[in-house]
């Protein structure tokens, strides 16, 4: 079998367990589903949250200069009129004259190995899109025959407010990025908080995108979940403190349980006129390397873009030299999605067992887990059993996620806990109800010791 074959076999195992054991839905699927939307099901849940958790202890918990917001999903229209949204955030598109089928242009010419820079402009995707007239297939019929690109808007618009005729009849977006949130608060944070320049303010928040193609799973989705670090900084320190931060991203991944050789850097050349520097960390999907990360040293034109569209002064003054400036922005920006379907890609493991079976076990780590402990009774029937299992369980989950379940036999249930990445499966027997004591199963090493149930809570603390 081919290494491609392999990788696509891969990425079909993952969305099928996916819907099986409960992390991802298809959005609205009795209605036929909805394109390049996702719901998280009760593990999924779990699992992002623990994702978002992760994060967010690493960037405003860990750092004294970090302070946290959660800015509306609705802003002013003029927002995205400042921040160049409305005029330039777009994608080439083009149809395929033979099937109709509408195609991202710099996609297809990737798919035949030319690389179509995303800051492209128009005009210069077409003249690749010309130069490869013969080699671009379309993805649906495989024809070779497309139409001119046009750039595509990715803002969504909604109707919101258009009884009141406010904002000049101008369109209410859904933002494209929550970093907007967190310029126009630039100011708020500064004079309700103690924090000084150079410091950050996080935040994790829906986006939205008028993706054209869905496709990848929940790589790329047209409604999906940000964690985004906006660091406002002297210009002189900018791109020191930017260094600094593309270090602390790459071994956040690493913390993350993600593997050195799947990660690596990407430069980005073609920089919009603004931006001083911007990397990727990029991470082996199973359709191959692409973006998980984008970190970016956006010079001043945040605050200068805000500060011309209010109307309102965001420079800043430093409190001891009294030198006042406009502050540069270095910005971490990944998605809670691509972080989960990077999760689950390095914790898919398939294992040959000793007699011969195989079983598939998600290799979270323990901090991911959706599911820390499942508690079971050895046999359904037997009040006893049920019952203290039930009495383990109620204690047990004052201070973790834990399962309950009495459902199929042992081995059943073994197998699910696996496909969920539960770290520990314990089991009360009849010998439980005499010595106190209860059977621990690991999930990595499928090993099985007896533990003093009132020895749990110290094996659990130091364990997991
Ligand atoms: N504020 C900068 C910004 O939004 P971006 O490269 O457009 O930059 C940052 O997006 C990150 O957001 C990406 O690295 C990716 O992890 C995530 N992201 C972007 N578009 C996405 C989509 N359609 N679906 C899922 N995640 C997406």
């Amino acid at each position: 079998m081919s290494k491609e074959k392999n990788e696509e076999n891969l990425m079909q195992k993952i969305v099928s367990l996916s819907k099986r054991r409960g992390f991802i839905f298809p959005s609205s699927e009795i209605y036929g589903g909805f394109g390049a939307v996702y719901d998280y099901g009760s593990y999924g849940t779990e699992l992002a949250n623990n994702i978002k958790s992760t994060w967010w202890k690493a960037m405003v918990q860990k750092n004294q200069n970090i302070v946290g917001l959660d800015s509306s999903i609705f802003m002013h229209p003029r927002i995205w009129e400042a921040s160049g949204h409305v005029g330039g955030f777009s994608d080439p598109l083009a149809e395929c004259k033979e099937c109709h089928f509408r195609a991202r242009v710099d996609h297809v010419l990737e798919e035949e190995g030319v690389f179509a820079d995303e800051k492209m402009t128009e005009k210069e995707i077409n003249k690749l899109l010309i130069e490869n007239k013969d080699k671009v297939k379309c993805p649906k019929c495989g024809k070779s025959n497309f139409s001119e690109a046009k750039n595509f808007n990715l803002l969504v618009q909604s109707n919101l407010g258009n009884f009141t005729g406010n904002w000049d009849k101008k369109p209410t977006y859904l933002r494209g990025e929550t970093c907007q949130g967190i310029y126009v608060n630039f100011k708020n944070v500064l004079d309700s908080t103690r924090v000084k320049v150079p410091f950050g303010i996080a935040q994790i928040g829906k986006a939205f995108r008028n993706e054209i193609t869905a496709r990848q799973f929940i790589f790329r989705k047209r409604e999906f979940e940000q964690m985004e670090m906006q660091m406002f900084v002297h210009p002189d320190n900018a791109m020191d403190i930017y260094e600094d931060w593309r270090n602390k991203r790459w071994q956040y991944y690493l913390d993350l349980g993600l593997k050195k050789e799947n990660l690596k850097w990407h430069q980005h050349e073609n920089l919009v006129f603004y931006a001083k520097a911007a990397w990727d960390i990029e991470y082996k999907f199973p359709f191959g390397f692409k973006e998980l990360e984008g970190i970016h040293a956006r010079g001043d034109y945040d605050l200068t873009q805000h500060s011309k569209f209010s109307g309102k002064d965001l420079s800043y003054q430093d409190p001891k030299t009294n030198e006042k400036y406009l502050p540069h922005v270095v910005e971490t920006s990944v998605g809670v999605d691509r972080t989960f379907l990077a999760v689950l890609t390095e914790a898919y493991i398939e294992e040959k067992l000793e007699d011969g079976s195989e079983r598939v076990v998600m290799k979270f780590p323990k901090k991911l887990a959706p599911i820390k402990v499942a508690v079971f009774p050895l046999l359904k029937n037997k009040p006893e059993l049920v019952k203290k299992a039930k009495e383990i369980f109620e204690n047990l989950s004052d201070k973790r996620m834990c399962e309950f379940d009495d459902n199929g036999n042992i081995g059943k249930r073994y197998r699910r806990q696996d496909e969920i990445g539960t770290p520990y499966c314990l089991t009360v027997d009849f010998d439980s109800l005499e010595d106190e004591k209860v059977t621990v199963r690991d999930r990595d090493t499928m090993k099985q010791e007896r533990i003093e149930i009132r020895d749990l809570e110290s094996f659990l603390e130091k364990n997991l």
